[in-house]
């Protein structure tokens, strides 16, 4: 039995290097200067990061917290909000504006290509009630990544509210909150950062801000409250200064509660050892690893003779190929030959299970996560080999050596090999 697998997946990666050393090293005690200390500089990085200087606050809950906390602090009940979405992400996304007791106008396009700005627009012109959009940025569920700089021009021209959810492509995608117009950017640890799940980040503008202060009725929820998640750190400022001071000279007014729950010293240190150790790496650096590493995968799904979801190379995802596998290959039938033979763990294709999205996708698929630690030249390398031998294993005849051959040509130099 493999006991350390590959983790080549799409939900939590692999955890980096300085994570691993930090996580637990010390019981830090939550409402006291170390962990403010690192909520601090946490939140700066995301800052630089996203290039925002709008507030950047933590939602105490998996990445979905961070989009229903959002959806459901700037809707009421009846507000119409439209959802593009060429993906399961963004169905779940028009989901939780019902949930939040808004009216989700869905913007469908086909599986495999991007959202398109110009039909975001038409559909902006002739609904003139709609609050704001929102969208995914990188579509883990099918590999495909929108264009959120056009359609950030377009809640500009509008003058609507734009929500991101950049949960799987922030750190393998160039991501400008302020320069795009993003009103609502949501991100966290679990993907290309390597860190765990459970703490996520939101970056909120000020005309989102007044968007919730203007609001007739409260906020719908308690833990799911962006203003609530705003009061910790309302706090956390004045706790940091009162405590310099060793004495109570900032008085701090709060709108729902100090905090919507107790915040995790455990993952507040994982978050913040990654943002440090890609601050060292630098953001671009990072990118591009991860741009290498998906063209990497790409060439060789190619060379094996097989397609992927994505239809147009432009909006390949870098940090994630929905691979189509060959009729007779499903995907627990490969995926569980590759957890137990070649030590390889994959995203599944589940979305194909989903009766919204049955008939469109309509093929199994697998999907090879290149986030994080994932994105590295061996660990493609050797992704690429086993999804090889292993749809050769399963009957199927494909050129594992020129699919290897073609991965190692993306990446080229020795240099480039990280
Ligand atoms: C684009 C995107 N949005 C939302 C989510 C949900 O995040 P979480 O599982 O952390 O709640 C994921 C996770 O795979 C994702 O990839």
């Amino acid at each position: 039995m493999i006991q350390e697998h590959f983790n080549m997946s799409c939900g939590q990666t692999e955890l980096t290097p300085a994570c691993k050393r930090t996580i637990g090293r010390d019981v830090i005690p939550i409402y006291y200067p170390p962990l403010w200390e690192m909520e601090h500089e946490a939140l700066s990085l995301w800052k630089e990061f996203l290039g925002t200087k709008n507030d950047v606050i933590i939602v105490f809950g998996t990445g979905t917290s961070g989009v229903e906390a959002s959806l459901n602090s700037i809707l009421e009940p009846g507000d119409r909000f439209l959802v593009a979405r060429n993906g399961m992400f963004g169905e779940i996304m028009s989901c939780m504006v019902e949930a939040a007791g808004g009216v989700a106008v869905r913007l469908p396009f086909p599986i495999g290509d991007p959202v398109d700005p110009d039909a975001v627009a038409a559909a902006l012109a002739k609904d003139r009630s709609i609050k704001g959009f929102g969208v995914v940025h990188g579509e883990t569920s099918v590999g495909v990544t929108n264009p959120i700089r056009e359609l950030g021009a377009v809640a500009r021209e509008r003058d609507v509210l734009f929500l991101v959810d950049a949960i799987s492509s922030f750190g393998s995608e160039a991501l400008q909150v302020d320069d795009w117009g993003i009103d609502l950017c949501v991100v966290n640890g679990q993907k290309c950062l390597g860190a765990p799940q459970g703490n996520t980040f939101v970056s909120v503008s000020p005309r989102a801000w007044k968007v919730m202060g203007d609001r007739k009725q409260k906020i719908r929820g308690f833990y799911m409250n962006l203003r609530a998640c705003q009061d910790y750190l309302t706090m956390v400022s004045a706790e940091r200064q009162n405590w310099a001071a060793g004495a109570n000279q900032v008085e701090f007014a709060l709108q729902e509660a100090p905090h919507p729950a107790s915040p995790s010293f455990v993952l507040m240190q994982g978050i913040w050892a990654s943002l440090v150790a890609m601050k060292e790496e630098g953001l671009a650096a990072c990118i591009a690893r991860h741009e290498t590493a998906g063209r990497a995968v790409r060439a060789a799904v190619k060379t094996m003779g097989l397609d992927y979801l994505c239809r147009d190379e432009r909006f390949a995802d870098h940090a994630v190929t929905a691979v189509l596998l060959p009729d007779g290959i499903g995907d627990y039938q490969i995926r569980r030959h590759l957890y137990d033979r070649y030590g390889v763990v994959l995203g599944d294709g589940n979305m194909a299970s989903w009766e919204v999205f049955k008939r469109e996708v309509g093929r199994s698929y697998v999907r090879v996560g290149t986030m994080g630690e994932a994105a590295r030249y061996h660990k493609v390398v050797y992704a690429v080999f086993s999804l090889g031998m292993a749809l050769q294993d399963l009957g199927a005849t494909v050129d594992i050596d020129g699919a290897v051959r073609a991965a190692q040509a993306v990446y080229g130099t020795e240099r480039d090999r990280q």
